[in-house]
């Protein structure tokens, strides 16, 4: 198995090279899922050493000897707004792992005693922090991509090791174990980016394109919300626009060239969505799918289960006890939006996350050593379906 290993750990810049890859890819991966699966129950994904992301160390699974690949680290950043103290610290524990790091975010709202009662709070874990220079964030303006831009320039700065970035607000939670969500993510490429997108933009020309709206936020110490200007814009002719979901999976490499900004590209694109409302849902989307290195790393899907009504309304819908089977059914990693305490976290605690609610720390023997549960194949499934050949290139920047 070990010598198989180079099938699994890619880079890839042309669809021959990438479709090569993939027949190898899924049948290594079933079979090593039938293995951990019949093998293994509860099965282990162990690591002899710690791992960095230019380690080429394996991992094995205790008592076969199997090689396994790498297990990734996720850099999560999640953030909240005033009263939101209490749900980042319940949410970074249902996401905690040992391997990952933590940034986390009250906004200006939030008041300084808050921001200090959430510090002190997780202030034992070493891989958490909290920002202490809180940005004030206008929802669907434009700090909102600075206050995320921040975030990234944060973590890159702190940790040097992680993979991908993830993006949670106070109403997320994830619908499997962080054990679960490594696992998988051990057998991708790491250069893809998860995030779901499309240039058929419709209506959205009109609310969201053509309108000229300033963030007082940039200027402003209060909240207030985004003001129109009379005027409207043309559509961009130097570069083609994408809009999708706020939430987003990216590599480390992707941001590093949006935030280090060798190519004008990410700048450029950055002052054109100071003045487009809803920026988050179209700022990535846009600078990925306008640069030949990266549309093809792209794959379409935010990792979250989200549920609108039909016909839409401005927020989704709140999920509770009643979506939990459908939930589950999507395979989505993580799910929004929940309310505040809602009864489905706590059965999410307890039937997925093998968590007790009121348990406040968390326990890790060894942070080496990967359980992943059956929880995994729902993820499994789902990118293997993402990633299948009717499914991936055919919806990239499309
Ligand atoms: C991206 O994929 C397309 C076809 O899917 C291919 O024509 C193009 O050369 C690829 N670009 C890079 C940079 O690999
Ligand atoms: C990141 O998460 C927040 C929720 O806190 C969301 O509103 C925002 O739009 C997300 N995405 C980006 C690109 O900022
Ligand atoms: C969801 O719940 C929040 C309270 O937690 C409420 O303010 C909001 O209006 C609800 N949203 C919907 C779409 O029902």
């Amino acid at each position: 198995m070990s010598t198989k290993r180079s099938h699994l750990r890619f880079r890839f810049t042309s669809n021959q090279r990438f479709n090569s890859y993939l027949a190898p890819f899924f049948f290594l991966f079933t079979i090593l899922s039938i293995i951990l699966f019949l093998a293994l129950k509860p099965s282990r994904h162990s690591i002899s050493k710690p791992l960095s992301t230019s380690a080429a160390a394996s991992i094995s699974i205790s008592g076969t000897g199997h090689n396994l690949p790498e297990v990734p680290r996720f850099a999560y950043f999640i953030t909240g707004t005033r009263g939101d103290g209490a749900r980042l610290d319940r949410l970074l524990r249902s996401v905690y792992h040992p391997r990952n790091y933590y940034l986390l975010h009250l906004d200006l709202e939030a008041s300084d005693s808050e921001r200090v009662v959430l510090a002190k709070n997780v202030g034992s874990m070493k891989n958490v922090m909290v920002v202490g220079k809180a940005n004030l964030v206008t929802s669907k303006g434009p700090t909102m991509i600075a206050c995320l831009l921040h975030a990234v320039a944060i973590l890159l700065k702190e940790w040097k090791d992680w993979n991908w970035f993830i993006n949670l607000s106070a109403s997320d939670y994830p619908l499997m174990t962080q054990d679960d969500i490594l696992h998988i993510f051990s057998y991708l490429p790491r250069d893809l980016n998860f995030l779901e997108h499309t240039t058929n933009i419709g209506w959205k020309e009109f609310q969201r394109a053509r309108p000229i709206i300033i963030d007082p936020g940039l200027y402003h110490s209060k909240k207030s919300g985004v003001f129109w200007a009379k005027e409207k814009r043309s559509m961009p002719s130097s570069f083609k626009l994408f809009m999708g979901s706020a939430w987003v999976v990216l590599t480390r490499s992707f941001l590093e060239f949006c935030v280090w900004g060798w190519d004008n590209l990410p700048r450029t694109l950055l002052m054109y969505y100071t003045n487009f409302l809803s920026s988050p849902e179209g700022y990535f989307h846009t600078v990925i799918c306008n640069h030949k290195d990266y549309q093809n790393t792209t794959v379409n899907h935010d990792m979250h289960y989200i549920k609108w009504d039909n016909p839409p309304k401005q927020y989704p819908v709140n999920l509770t006890i009643q979506h939990f089977a459908e939930m589950l059914e999507s395979g989505a990693p993580f799910a929004h939006s929940f309310s505040k305490d809602d009864p489905v976290l706590d059965k999410i605690d307890t039937e997925i996350l093998g968590r007790r609610s009121e348990q406040s720390g968390v326990v890790f023997e060894n942070i080496d050593v990967i359980r992943p549960s059956m929880s995994s194949k729902r993820l499994e499934k789902l990118v293997s379906d993402l990633l299948s050949t009717q499914n991936f290139r055919s919806r990239q920047c499309k």
